[in-house]
């Protein structure tokens, strides 16, 4: 099994070899992580870091832009998530194929993320910060990237605060609380792959 719902389903034929599998694999997640490319480059700003940067920031930050682009596959109300190709596994099914503490942690994730209910405005912008927020070891001009991200913060409190109303203080709070969740879920989620990679 290929639990990951970037996979267009979670059964793997066991006629195929790993680098079949992963051949298959690739051609189902790469288009989004292009899109996640070609968003970064119109984030206002992004393509004035130097060029290096914006490779560290994208290697980073793309499973967390990815993380929040594609919450809505786990519905919490259902306890299904779907997969790229449209098909929807259940939960407990899921788990019976090997998945874990992660997939769980992922669900409380997006259902507190939709709970949020940020309008496309929003999440663009917080997608922007989430990626400018990426790790930062091997950065190389620092300053340039806090300033970004301190511009890109800026933006997405004034967007909220307008939009929120008596909620607004506590949405934009809760959303920069996301981003140490996101890290964790992306070392976890870095875990599962590197060990679906030793042993496929
Ligand atoms: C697990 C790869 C992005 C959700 C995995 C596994 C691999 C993988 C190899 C281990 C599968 C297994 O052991 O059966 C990738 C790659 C990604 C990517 C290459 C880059 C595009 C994502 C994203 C999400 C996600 C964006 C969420 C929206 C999951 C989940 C699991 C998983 C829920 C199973 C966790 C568990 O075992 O509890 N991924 N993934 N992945 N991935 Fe991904």
């Amino acid at each position: 099994h290929l639990v990951c719902p970037m996979n267009t389903s979670p059964y793997v034929d066991p006629h195929k070899t790993s680098q079949e599998i992963w051949e298959e694999f690739s051609m189902s997640f790469t288009p989004a992580v292009r899109e996640v490319v070609e968003f970064a480059k119109r984030i206002p700003g992004f393509r004035e870091l130097i060029e290096r940067d914006q490779v560290s920031l994208l290697k980073a930050g793309t499973f967390e832009v990815l993380m929040v682009r594609f919450a809505s596959l786990f519905n919490m109300a259902e306890r299904t998530v779907t997969f790229l190709s449209g098909k929807r596994y259940s939960l407990d099914m899921l788990r019976s194929m090997g998945a874990g503490e992660l997939l769980t942690s992922m669900c409380e994730f997006s259902e507190k993320l939709a709970a949020l209910r940020l309008d496309s405005d929003e999440m663009s912008l917080f997608t922007a910060v989430v990626l400018v927020s990426a790790d930062r070891s091997g950065i190389q001009d620092l300053n340039s990237v806090e300033a970004l991200q301190d511009k890109l913060i800026r933006a997405l409190r004034n967007l909220v605060m307008q939009n929120h109303g008596a909620d607004a203080s506590t949405t934009f709070t809760k959303l920069l609380l996301k981003l140490p969740e996101l890290r964790s879920l992306n070392n976890m989620h870095s875990e599962e792959l590197l060990s679906f990679k030793v042993h496929p």
